[in-house]
């Protein structure tokens, strides 16, 4: 029987990619988009959802189950950025960014959760961030959205594997991807903050534009599903190992070199 897994936010990107190779090895994939214009996509099943929505979340995981009677695998992708200081941001604007980070995935997760536990197996990968446990000037309620899900993620996992669920969480560096356009700011701008912010958001953009094929994060994904890689925590790409260890450095060094990647002075 093909293995049967959900990808939420599978129209570009990191999340496109994992589908698409997912198909590739044989699994029986579907895919989402709020928007999603077309039946099928790079070889997998593209259905509408919208993660920010109860009623919407009930009806993507109701009609996985009526097309292919399981699921095996729930991989938790969505995501978007808010660029701002964080005095700039409102508690409005940040619960915003955390519906879809945060309680998108929560609302994924209890949806599925029922079936994976009555199925006694089943796997939940959540993708997080380098930013899931290292900050970024002017990305925090990313940062915060993305620490949440860690957090989320480790409780989850001790929760759910004695009933035979197992849980990981994916964290790429960069990645080239189409989430730089998809991004949003706050409606408030404090002069103060101007020229930082604006050389952090430059930099940004270009390590996204720069960023390599997430194609080693869908080999990963694979790699996990598969059982060949194990454990909770499962870093991608540049930079991620070296910033795993920053509990090791001083804090006066993690700021600096932080500071230095994103071209700020001091
Ligand atoms: N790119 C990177 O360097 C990087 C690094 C670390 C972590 N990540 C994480 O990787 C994940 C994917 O990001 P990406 O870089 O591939 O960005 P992306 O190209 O913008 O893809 C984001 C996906 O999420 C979907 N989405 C957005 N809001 C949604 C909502 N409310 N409900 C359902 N789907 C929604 C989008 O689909 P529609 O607009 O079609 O609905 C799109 O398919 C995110 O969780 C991000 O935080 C990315």
């Amino acid at each position: 029987m093909d293995k049967v897994i959900l990808i939420t936010g599978a129209s570009s990107g990191i999340g496109r990619k994992i589908a698409g190779r997912l198909a590739q090895a044989g699994y029986r994939v579907f895919g989402t988009s709020r928007h999603p214009g077309q039946p099928t996509l790079d070889g997998f099943e593209l259905l509408p959802l919208d993660v920010t929505s109860e009623s919407s979340v009930r009806e993507c995981v109701g009609e996985v189950i009526a097309r292919a009677g399981r699921i095996d695998g729930l991989v938790n992708n969505a995501g978007i950025e808010l660029l701002g200081a964080l005095e700039e941001t409102t508690v409005e604007e940040a619960k915003a960014i955390f519906e879809t980070n945060f309680f998108g995935v929560m609302r994924m997760t209890n949806a599925v959760l029922p079936l994976l536990r009555q199925q006694r197996q089943g796997l939940i990968i959540n993708i997080s961030s380098l930013a899931g446990y290292m900050a970024a000037p002017f990305h925090g309620i990313y940062t915060a959205s993305k620490h949440a899900l860690e957090g989320y993620s480790e409780t989850l996992w001790l929760e759910v594997e004695p009933l035979g669920i197992r849980v990981a969480l994916i964290e790429p560096g960069f990645f080239k991807s189409e989430i730089g356009q998809r991004k949003t700011f706050p409606a408030q701008s404090i002069p103060d903050y101007a020229v930082e912010k604006a050389t952090v958001i430059r930099a940004w953009d270009r390590f996204i534009e720069d960023g390599d094929d997430p194609a080693p994060v869908a080999e990963t994904v694979l790699a996990v599903i598969e059982g060949r890689s194990k454990g909770l925590r499962h870093p991608v790409g540049k930079d991620t190992f070296i910033a795993r260890l920053k509990w090791l450095a001083p804090d006066g060094l993690v700021r600096r070199r932080v500071r230095q990647t994103f071209n700020l002075k001091g």
